[in-house]
């Protein structure tokens, strides 16, 4: 029988895996051990599987240092690299699985503005005369057990027409296509906007660089975000995308989830409506009832 040997460069490279991975043994708090070896080890296994040369490592690291300059107060290159690689999208779900019936979480992406004005039941959050197809959202919002839930804030923004957010254009006043709705006793909450519109991530940097290094697009398939919470219930970050958009299936950023996807529905008027209903998940499973 022939015995399973590695090869006297192999066992070099594993005891050296090993070493560090001893060293960081040391590391008083346990779960940055845990989270600092499992990087140790994913990162020699992956040096090890690509045979990674000098000069990609280099040009790894030159990649990773222009990412940092690229950052600046308003623009997070590192988030949008993690977007990129799926990686913020994994997170999200890891922290928000999808079990017990409440709403599927999604990223919240970079351009959401907090303190967004509180607007009337119906009102809109486009500016009067803003070209585009008009939407009327209506929606409830309940607990994952049914109940409405009355006084639930919702917190939306989008893009307008353009593709471009309020805070990356000069052209359009602050806080428009953004609002924050109360539902009613009901648990009713209801606002016009403009049917939302694919745009691409910020692609004039690093991250846009190696997209198109590796025969990417950066497109968003055509969204609504939403930040939905009520006391007693845990807040939902998640996305209305329109099924119809041709980025469906490859949204840049992988945050597109099944159950996030709608058919935004003709109306007798001609306009576009959409019911969304939303489901919050109680803090203490006694909220439920
Ligand atoms: C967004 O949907 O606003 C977004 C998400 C990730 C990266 C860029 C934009
Ligand atoms: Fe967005």
């Amino acid at each position: 029988m022939r015995k399973n040997v590695m090869n006297p460069d192999a066992q070099a490279r594993h005891e050296l895996t090993r070493t560090v991975l001893d060293r960081l043994e040391a590391t008083p708090d346990p779960r940055l051990r845990e989270v600092m070896s499992s990087l140790v080890r994913h990162l020699h296994a992956f040096a090890v599987d690509v045979g990674l040369r000098e000069e990609e490592w280099l040009a790894g690291i030159v990649f990773l240092t222009e990412t940092g300059r690229t950052c600046t107060p308003t623009r997070q290159e590192f988030i949008l690299l993690s977007d990129t690689l799926g990686l913020s999208s994994l997170v999200d779900d890891l922290g928000h699985p999808a079990t017990d019936g409440a709403t599927e979480s999604t990223i919240l992406g970079p351009f959401y503005v907090p303190g967004a004005p509180f607007r009337e039941s119906g009102a809109s959050i486009a500016a009067a005369g803003l070209d585009g197809e008009p939407l009327l959202v209506t929606g409830e919002v309940a607990t994952t057990a049914g109940r409405p839930i009355a006084g639930a804030v919702v917190d939306v923004w989008q893009t307008a027409p353009n593709g471009l957010y309020d805070v990356q254009d000069d052209g359009q006043p602050e806080f428009h296509l953004r609002g924050r709705f109360r539902t009613d006793d009901a648990g009713r909450y209801d606002f016009r906007t403009v049917r939302p519109v694919s745009y691409p991530i910020p692609a004039d940097g690093p991250v846009g660089r190696l997209l198109a290094a590796t025969g990417r697009h950066p497109w968003r398939a055509a969204h609504i975000h939403l930040i939905v919470s009520a006391p007693g219930h845990h807040t939902l970050t998640t996305t209305i995308f329109d099924a119809e958009d041709p980025y469906i299936d490859s949204d840049a950023v992988f945050g597109v989830k099944r159950s996030r996807r709608h058919v935004f529905r003709r109306s007798p008027d001609g306009g576009l409506h959409l019911e969304e209903h939303i489901r919050l998940r109680p803090e203490t499973p006694d909220s439920t009832t």
